[in-house]
């Protein structure tokens, strides 16, 4: 419902009490101001908010949020030097990886971090192969920079390309987002491939923007729109 002043007001559907956001929030993942949790309000002229629409299906993957149980297959994924190549740091050792997940297992978007992680499962197994996730770049958090990241011995079988699609359609179409970016090593092959078979766009070339391994290296900027995004 709007009312004159241009609130949205609507149930939260985590704690069932009335919620109020200006207009230019309909869409958004926003927090309860009841209990906390991420909500996405309604739109303007709607009655009803959502909960983050979590887990997310593709024909082989399941996106979901990480848990405790996890572990083993974080760890195989965040302790790999190779996962660090184009990075200017990492690889993470045990314990640092465990603290990892017990702070992603944690977050909230309403956080002061302002990130969001999810675990890339296999259908078959739910066996973890991959991380993605975003962090909010601008004051209003409607933009934010993503990145991913899959087990070395499941690559080149398109799940990372499958996992982005689902993930760049829930940030620009679920939670309202306006843009996505993600920053990526010029020579990092796969990455530049993934960014734009996704429908990407590069937008930028940085050059030796960043510290390698020993030596200034050049990134580029891949960014995608709301717009891009094709109706459902
Ligand atoms: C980048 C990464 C996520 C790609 O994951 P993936 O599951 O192998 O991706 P896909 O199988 O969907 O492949 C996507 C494209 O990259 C290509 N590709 C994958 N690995 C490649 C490699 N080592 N060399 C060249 N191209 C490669 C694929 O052929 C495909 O392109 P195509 O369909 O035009 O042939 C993975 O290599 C990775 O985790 N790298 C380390 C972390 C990283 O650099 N993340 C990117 C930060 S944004």
């Amino acid at each position: 419902m709007l009312n004159e002043e241009n609130y949205i007001t609507f149930a939260c559907p985590k704690c069932g009490n009335s919620v109020e956001y200006l207009e230019d929030y309909a869409g958004t993942a926003q927090p309860c101001p009841y209990c906390g949790e991420d909500i996405v309000v309604a739109n303007a002229g709607g009655t009803e908010g959502h909960s983050l629409p979590l887990p997310l299906s593709t024909p082989r993957l399941i996106l979901r949020r990480l848990t405790p149980g996890d572990l083993a297959d974080i760890l195989e994924i965040l302790t790999d030097p190779e996962v660090y190549r184009y990075e200017e740091g990492g690889p993470l050792d045990e314990a640092e990886g465990k603290l990892w997940l017990e702070t992603a297992v944690k977050q909230k978007l309403s956080d002061s971090e302002g990130k969001l992680s999810l675990g890339i499962a296999q259908q078959n197994s739910d066996k973890l192969i991959g991380i993605l996730g975003f962090r909010y770049s601008d004051r209003d958090r409607r933009q934010a920079d993503f990145a991913i990241q899959i087990n070395r011995s499941y690559r080149s079988q398109g799940f990372g390309s499958e996992a982005a699609v689902a993930f760049l359609i829930f940030c620009l179409r679920d939670i309202g987002l306006h843009r996505v970016t993600a920053r990526c090593d010029c020579s990092n092959v796969a990455s530049v491939r993934l960014l734009t078979k996704v429908g990407m766009r590069k937008e930028a070339e940085y050059r030796k923007d960043r510290f390698v391994d020993g030596e200034w290296v050049n990134s580029y900027r891949f960014a995608m729109l709301e717009e891009d995004i094709p109706r459902p």
